[in-house]
């Protein structure tokens, strides 16, 4: 399947997977990246500049494919090095970035001096537009439905992707709540020209977080993710657990005037323990609603060809067959 995503970044299938926190490792990267999708290494997991070069050229060694880095701009008062983490990306012969956060304006023209394709993931038509307009090659459009951060407008994908097509002109990705070869081709009727995906790709083979993490996932239902930091304006899905319930009593309490001094022992710094120690109760971490879809785990090799060969089929069988009887 040819789109224009598969063309902007040279890969075989338009599925992506977005840049996620201590999961999103050179085995995970590499291994979607060989499957025929675009592996991305998140950046900042990588604890410096020098980290980052390093699982790069790891990645390097296990793919000969494209593959991206994931570089989340935070609303934080110690910035990261942005600019030698976007060396390190340059120096180690990376073309494709995935950005997210804030705007990526200001980190544009070293990553485009480089010959950096830069596709940025936002959660609204109006940061679509704007990462069009500053010169971003390509949006993943993130609906209320994601692991992760959604915003705060709360519009599901079966709107917001539509709206998206409406108005950008650059290529696009659905981003959030996709597992399957159903919501594959469903993204791409709405407009989209590609799939971004987190928490299925948490559930693969290679995907190197503990058993727990993909049990937990697996064992959840799409009732089983729920929202914290909304007070702050930073809201978070995540999945339930006894963590985001304390979370949420703190909010309830302080209302308002919660501040994430309030939330920092349940939501700062426990992606190691979950992820790396399976301590599934030591705070709230990321998950899609898309939990509920989520019932094995396969290789990235055996996810994407189930899903490209079951959206061949739908579109070739069913949406086809629509229109012949
Ligand atoms: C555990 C986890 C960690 C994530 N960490 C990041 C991150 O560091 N930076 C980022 O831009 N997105 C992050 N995301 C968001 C994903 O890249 C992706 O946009 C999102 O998972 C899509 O929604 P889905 O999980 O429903 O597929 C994370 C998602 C998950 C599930």
């Amino acid at each position: 399947m040819q789109t224009r995503i598969t063309k902007l970044f040279g890969i075989q299938h338009p599925i992506i997977q977005g840049g996620m926190h201590y999961v999103g490792f050179a085995e995970l990267a590499s291994a979607v990246s060989n499957a025929g999708g675009l592996g991305i290494i998140t950046g900042l997991t990588q604890k410096t500049p020098e980290d980052l070069a390093k699982e790069i050229a790891k990645c390097h060694e296990m793919t000969d494919k494209p593959f991206g880095v994931n570089l989340t701009f935070l609303p934080s008062f110690t910035s990261p090095p942005y600019f030698e983490y976007i060396d390190a990306i340059a120096q180690g012969g990376v073309k494709i970035v995935e950005t997210a956060g804030r705007s990526p304006e200001k980190y544009l023209p070293p990553m485009k001096a480089a010959g950096i394709k830069i596709i940025h993931k936002c959660t609204s038509v109006r940061h679509s537009l704007k990462a069009e307009k500053i010169g971003c090659d390509a949006v993943s459009v993130d609906g209320f439905e994601c692991g992760g951060h959604p915003g705060e407008d709360d519009i599901p994908n079966m709107i917001l992707l539509p709206r998206a097509a409406e108005e950008l002109t650059v290529p696009f990705v659905a981003s959030g709540g996709i597992g399957n070869a159903q919501q594959l081709v469903a993204a791409l009727a709405l407009g989209a020209d590609g799939i971004n995906m987190g928490t299925r790709f948490m559930v693969t083979k290679e995907a190197p977080v503990h058993q727990n993490v993909k049990d937990a996932i697996i064992a959840a239902s799409e009732l089983d993710t729920e929202l914290v930091m909304r007070p702050l304006r930073n809201t978070e899905r995540v999945l339930k657990n006894s963590a985001s319930a304390k979370v949420l009593e703190i909010e309830r309490e302080k209302g308002a005037n919660t501040k994430i001094e309030d939330l920092m022992d349940l939501v700062g710094g426990v992606y190691p323990k979950v992820m790396q120690g399976g301590e599934m109760e030591s705070g709230v971490w990321s998950c899609g609603m898309v939990a509920g879809l989520i019932h094995d785990n396969p290789t990235c090799k055996e996810l994407i060809d189930r899903m490209m060969g079951e959206a061949e089929d739908i579109i070739r069988g069913r949406l086809e067959m629509l229109l012949a009887s």
